[in-house]
């Protein structure tokens, strides 16, 4: 409409007033994809933003994600100054794991190697050995188990037991989940693939067992996306959040995609397939975070350097 272009075109002058670069998630609006794309900023996974954050010369870089994206984008980029549409955009994993219960666990635990998923506070992966995301949490994983590392893992425990099973290493697992992927349900994906015979799965490994087991590929949103282009089927059932489609349907045309079933439908579901806190990211909100300066994320400076060893150790893995 005639008034989200407007929005966009305010947005675009104030990045270039603020030297100011957009890096977005997937599972935001495709209208502040688009823009953060047409403005020379980003759209990835959580690995892929942390890094173009980190890589990127601009002074500002605005998060359009959620709060712990923010944070390790300040983490990287101490000098940067970090602004995001809204700092209440949480993320179930890290709700469920306060770094003071976390902390008093690994105390319990001093033989392990602390990994925790990029999905958590600022307190907590300063607590960690090292931090992953689901792009690179397999690999990682096993490289510490073939090192003989035995391994406390948090917060997510579809993720943890993923990876426990993929790699065979000896790791216990925080129970954390996402309120999104959680829904995810086995018996029902069981159902509609059986309607939809040509179909292939693609889900995201913060989903239960019960639906990675009959997942085709298994990845991160980077990873999911170009399965979605790859894969040689013409219907492609989707257990992520369904903001997802906007950059699955531009990479793959004319094929179908099918939300992968929850529990309950979208009338007493809210959360189902669409992250609420993802989507506090607006055009609306982004204009006025840029336009005031509002909504920077601050950090305990002494925090965030402990924070930031276990996120260097894991670009540097990735790189
Ligand atoms: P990705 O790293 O795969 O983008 O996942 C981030 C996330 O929050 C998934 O729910
Ligand atoms: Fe967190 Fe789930 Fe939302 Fe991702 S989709 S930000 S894991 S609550």
């Amino acid at each position: 409409t005639a008034g989200r272009a407007e929005a966009a075109q305010r947005i675009r002058a104030l990045l270039a007033r603020e030297n100011a670069v957009l890096v977005a998630h997937y599972y935001v609006d495709g209208d502040v994809q688009e823009l953060a794309e047409a403005t020379g900023g980003c759209v990835g996974d959580s690995l892929e933003m942390a890094r173009f954050g980190r890589d990127h010369p601009a002074a500002t870089l605005v998060v359009a994600g959620v709060r712990f994206m923010g944070e390790t984008a300040k983490i990287l980029s101490p000098a940067k100054r970090v602004l995001m549409p809204d700092l209440d955009a949480s993320c179930s994993l890290d709700l469920g794991c306060p770094a003071p219960a976390f902390a008093d666990w690994c105390d319990a635990h001093p033989d392990r190697t602390v990994v925790v998923y990029a999905n958590t506070s600022a307190a907590v992966k300063a607590r960690a050995d090292w931090v992953v995301t689901s792009s690179i949490a397999l690999d990682l994983v096993a490289d510490l188990h073939a090192r003989g590392e035995k391994i406390l893992w948090a917060p997510d425990r579809h993720l943890g037991r993923y990876v426990q099973a993929q790699t065979g290493a000896d790791m216990l697992l925080w129970q954390g989940a996402c309120l999104v992927h959680d829904e995810f349900k086995g018996t029902e994906l069981e159902l509609m693939r059986a309607a939809y015979p040509d179909a292939r799965v693609l889900a995201h490994p913060e989903s239960p067992s019960s639906v990675l087991a009959q997942a085709d590929v298994v990845g991160s949103t980077t990873q999911l996306i170009e399965a979605a282009r790859c894969l040689d089927a013409p219907r492609l059932i989707v257990a992520t959040d369904q903001g997802i489609l906007h950059k699955m349907r531009q990479r793959a045309p004319g094929k179908t995609f099918l939300a992968a079933p929850t529990a309950g439908d979208s009338a007493t579901c809210k959360s189902c397939a669409h992250c609420p806190w993802m989507a506090m990211n607006g055009l609306a909100g982004l204009a006025h975070t840029l336009e005031h300066g509002a909504n920077e994320i601050l950090l305990d400076p002494a925090l965030a350097r402990r924070a930031k060893a276990p996120i260097d150790r894991m670009l540097d893995f990735a790189d």
